[in-house]
């Protein structure tokens, strides 16, 4: 396999709206950021994907841009942006932007144009078409709930599609115009020295543009805009002509949103030559949300999530690399969701966080998971700012939910639980900022924070630090790189997530105890060396086993 620069990176998402606010505004901003690269750096970061930081309107909190060539003055400047930038790469570090091209925001330039004279040259830069029969032209349901069609104002019989919010028009890719335009964009971002994209919703630009109905799964008559997805094809040679005239050109890392993809493309998305550099796997989020919202969610099994998680890792092993996540700006955290009531503490976070960073793949943190930060109960659905958490909200009562069982499934599964903002010390409003936060802190700041885990040798944050030193230590760094993925322990009681890392020079045994009770292993192999251990001490027994007590997680060296 050919090597590449960004292999044997960690990452780390920073969602820049509720990092860090430097100007007392209640948001987060380019030079908050900036006061932390030298924090970011000491977590073992390489990499930092920023979420949107262009203008935007925010309806659906800057994944609706209205101009791609200039930063959101809520988070700062151009000037801000390039000093981030420089600073980034002092210390040898990557900054990657997020991609959102499958659609733009309403007040863009381009839409307001389209919309003054959808038959003129902007009109096709999207998606605009006749109603049906005193309807809206098909029966696709956007993401964040109603109809994928809204009647263009002042026309009759026209509309516009859009399979996220209204404000977010769908741009056509299919226009060659557009697509040039999307291209010099992304050039003048790589020119500028950013090493890549996240690539948002990306599936979602190849479209069947004739538009039919599917099979209505709901009492509102629409279709799930996932079979919508899966029944367009066409994507391979899309990407690849994205991919030659704008990523291949600067060697740029590229990690793709990829939902609703066919298991046979693969490698096509992420094998040698595939499309992008990685995809996020997201297997195990997958299995809580529910098939047809929130209301239906499902509790965290632990053998259905280490299935998934092992699943993903085979099929990606022989072909390319996944970027591993436990949770993201859309997922509430992990720490929540895939943790038992009694692995609710620290022992239990250091865990999670220990099976993930060590998978192979491309491991991504998001800002506070290196605290262990939690799901922010609110205490009514005014509280929520996120678009999609109250569209399922309503979803929820609509579909026989009591108002509380609403709020619950909001509480467990809303966006919003990972958007609250950074908790920094137990100072008010978490340390974040000075002013009033755009978005309510999570009470538990005053335990939760990054300075009393700073003052702590045992903290989660200190423990994530050793985690990502150990996957980067010369010693070991290619074997958790490139080395092969094998589970370990699967009939072990089913409370045993465990694998072995392997390559001509060492043989890593990963291992946590999901289960309430302690657990006696046999290492295939003698114990070299305890790399890792997020407990005071590893026991054996009598007979030579190791004991991992509940929550215990350890990284040995097998002879
Ligand atoms: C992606 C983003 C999400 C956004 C959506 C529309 O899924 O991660 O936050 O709402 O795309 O851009
Ligand atoms: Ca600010």
């Amino acid at each position: 396999m050919e090597k590449k620069w960004w292999h044997g990176k960690i990452a780390c998402q920073i969602y820049p709206k509720s990092y860090c606010d430097s100007n007392g505004d209640g948001i987060g901003d380019l030079r908050g950021i900036i006061s932390k690269l030298d924090y970011l750096k000491a977590l073992g970061v390489d990499l930092i994907w920023l979420s949107p930081v262009y203008r935007s309107p925010f309806v659906d909190q800057g994944y609706d841009i209205s101009d791609y060539y200039e930063i959101a003055p809520e988070f700062g400047t151009m000037e801000d942006f390039d000093e981030l930038l420089r600073e980034v790469k002092a210390r040898g570090m990557h900054l990657i932007m997020d991609l959102v091209i499958n659609h733009c925001s309403s007040e863009h330039r381009w839409f307001q144009a389209a919309l003054a004279d959808p038959e003129g040259p902007y009109g096709s830069y999207f998606y605009f078409r006749e109603g049906k029969d005193g309807h809206a032209p098909s029966n696709h349901r956007s993401y964040f709930g109603g109809s994928a069609w809204e009647p263009v104002p002042g026309r009759e019989n026209l509309y516009y599609y859009h399979m996220f919010a209204k404000e977010q028009p769908d741009l056509n890719w299919y226009n060659p115009k557009l697509l040039g335009e999307l291209y010099d964009m992304i050039n003048w971002w790589l020119e500028k020295g950013v090493s890549g994209f996240r690539i948002d919703a990306i599936i979602n630009i190849q479209k069947n543009t004739a538009f039919p109905d599917y099979p209505a799964d709901g009492p509102d008559g629409l279709c799930a805009p996932g079979v919508v997805v899966e029944n367009a094809s066409g994507i391979g040679p899309m990407l690849e002509d994205l991919k030659r005239n704008t990523f291949q050109k600067y060697d740029a890392f590229t990690v793709g949103e990829v939902f609703n993809m066919k298991e046979e493309e693969l490698r096509e998305f992420i094998g040698e030559d595939g499309h992008f550099s990685s995809m996020f796997d997201f297997s195990q989020h997958l299995l809580t949300s529910g098939e047809h919202g929130w209301y239906e969610e499902r509790p965290f099994c632990f053998g259905t999530w280490r299935d998934a998680v092992f699943e993903a890792q085979r099929k990606a092993e022989p072909i390319g690399f996944l970027s591993n996540i436990i949770e993201n700006h859309d997922e509430p955290r992990g720490a929540s969701t895939f943790l038992p009531d009694y692995a609710q503490n620290d022992a239990g976070v250091k865990m999670l966080g220990t099976v993930s960073v060590l998978l192979r793949g491309i491991p991504f943190l998001y800002q506070g998971q290196e605290i262990g930060m939690r799901n922010c109960r609110m205490e009514s659905v005014g509280e929520y700012d996120d678009i999609n958490t109250k569209d399922q909200y309503e979803l929820a009562l609509r579909m026989g939910c009591t108002e509380q069982e609403a709020l619950a499934c909001c509480n467990r599964m809303s966006r919003d639980n990972a958007r609250t903002p950074m908790q920094w010390s137990d100072a008010e409003n978490g340390g974040f900022t000075d002013g009033t936060p755009w978005l309510k802190v999570n009470p538990d700041y005053r335990t939760i924070n990054v300075a009393a885990q700073e003052r702590d040798p045992d903290s989660v944050l200190h423990y994530y630090r050793r985690l990502t030193a150990l996957r980067k230590d010369p010693r070991y760094a290619d074997t958790f790189t490139y080395g092969r993925f094998e589970p370990a322990f699967e009939d072990a009681d089913g409370q045993i997530m465990a694998y072995v890392r392997r390559d001509g020079r060492n043989r890593i045994l990963v291992a946590g105890n999901w289960g309430p009770d302690r657990a006696a292993l046999s290492p295939d192999g003698a114990v070299k060396e305890l790399l890792l251990n997020n407990q005071a001490e590893l026991r054996t027994d009598g007979e030579g086993r190791i004991v991992l007590e509940s929550c215990q997680a350890v990284v040995l060296l097998l002879a």
